[in-house]
């Protein structure tokens, strides 16, 4: 089923979101959709409730769809099965820590308050801790990035896109040789903790996607050749040979984090 039937199919709740992203979920969750797994979702932000039921018909049978809002109203709505409502807020790390102790996702979805330093919070409390390795972390609605009123400003240092742009870094982190001296030891370091989760970024218009390694990456990526003969530039011999036994524990580490992730 793609996003848009299940989207357009509803009935009864509400449920609100932006053309575009129905097709950036289809893009996003085709993994578990492709292989009829069911999912752990969390979605911020419930308001009406639809978006909950949608995800209960979108998802594979068997999936867990949980929905946190801090408005005490939507303790109202009914759910069926295997949908679960948490009235909290989303900021608050010690509510998250209690209601999902020993729960854990394969889908965060960020589309709560919009509101720049609350998105960054619930980010840096959930992403590394509560979601599974391999699963994605959705944040919606960054316009609001630009948007006085939710804090933001463009190229406004203290925003979620800046903040999004920013961690594009700890992708490639390794090869900076040496610390800049503007940048602290704990920035540094912080970037490079995430070097070993951060598999890819995606930004869309308003949504930012951060997808997790398969498994944890315990080596830094490494440049290596195959073949023996190098005719026109022979400083490649200087990489290490996929072929050559040395290499070969090296090279699984890597496979590990990559493959099927
Ligand atoms: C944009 S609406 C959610 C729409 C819904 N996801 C949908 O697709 O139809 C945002 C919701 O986030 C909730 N919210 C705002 N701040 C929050 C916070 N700090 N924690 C949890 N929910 C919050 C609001 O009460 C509101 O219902």
């Amino acid at each position: 089923m793609k996003f848009i039937d299940a989207f357009s199919s509803n009935t009864g709740y509400v449920a609100h979101k932006w053309s575009h992203y129905l097709f950036i979920y289809d893009e996003l969750l085709l993994p578990y959709i492709k292989n009829n797994k069911p999912v752990n979702l969390l979605e911020i932000g419930v308001q009406n409730g639809g978006s909950l039921q949608i995800w209960k018909k979108y998802l594979p049978a068997g999936s867990q769809i949980y929905g946190v809002d801090i408005n005490e109203k939507c303790k109202t709505l009914n759910f069926p099965e295997n949908v679960h409502f948490l009235c909290g807020d989303a900021t608050d790390k010690k509510f998250l820590d209690r209601e999902f102790k020993d729960i854990k996702f394969d889908v965060i979805l960020d589309d709560g308050s919009h509101i720049n330093k609350d998105v960054i919070k619930t980010f840096n409390t959930l992403f590394v801790n509560k979601l599974n390795d391999g699963g994605v972390y959705i944040v919606e609605d960054m316009h609001t990035s630009y948007w006085k009123g939710f804090g933001g400003g463009f190229r406004k240092r203290d925003t979620m896109i800046e903040f999004f742009k920013r961690l594009v870094d700890a992708l490639t982190v390794p090869h900076i040789k040496k610390r800049p001296l503007f940048f602290s030891k704990k920035q540094y370091y912080a970037l490079k903790e995430m070097n070993k989760y951060i598999k890819r970024i995606s930004f869309y218009d308003s949504v930012c996607a951060i997808e997790k390694f398969g498994k944890v990456k315990y080596i830094d990526n490494f440049s290596l050749i195959s073949g023996d003969k190098a005719e026109i530039c022979d400083d490649v011999f200087l990489a290490p040979n996929i072929s050559n036994p040395d290499t070969a524990q090296k090279t699984e580490q890597i496979r590990q984090a990559y493959e099927n992730s």
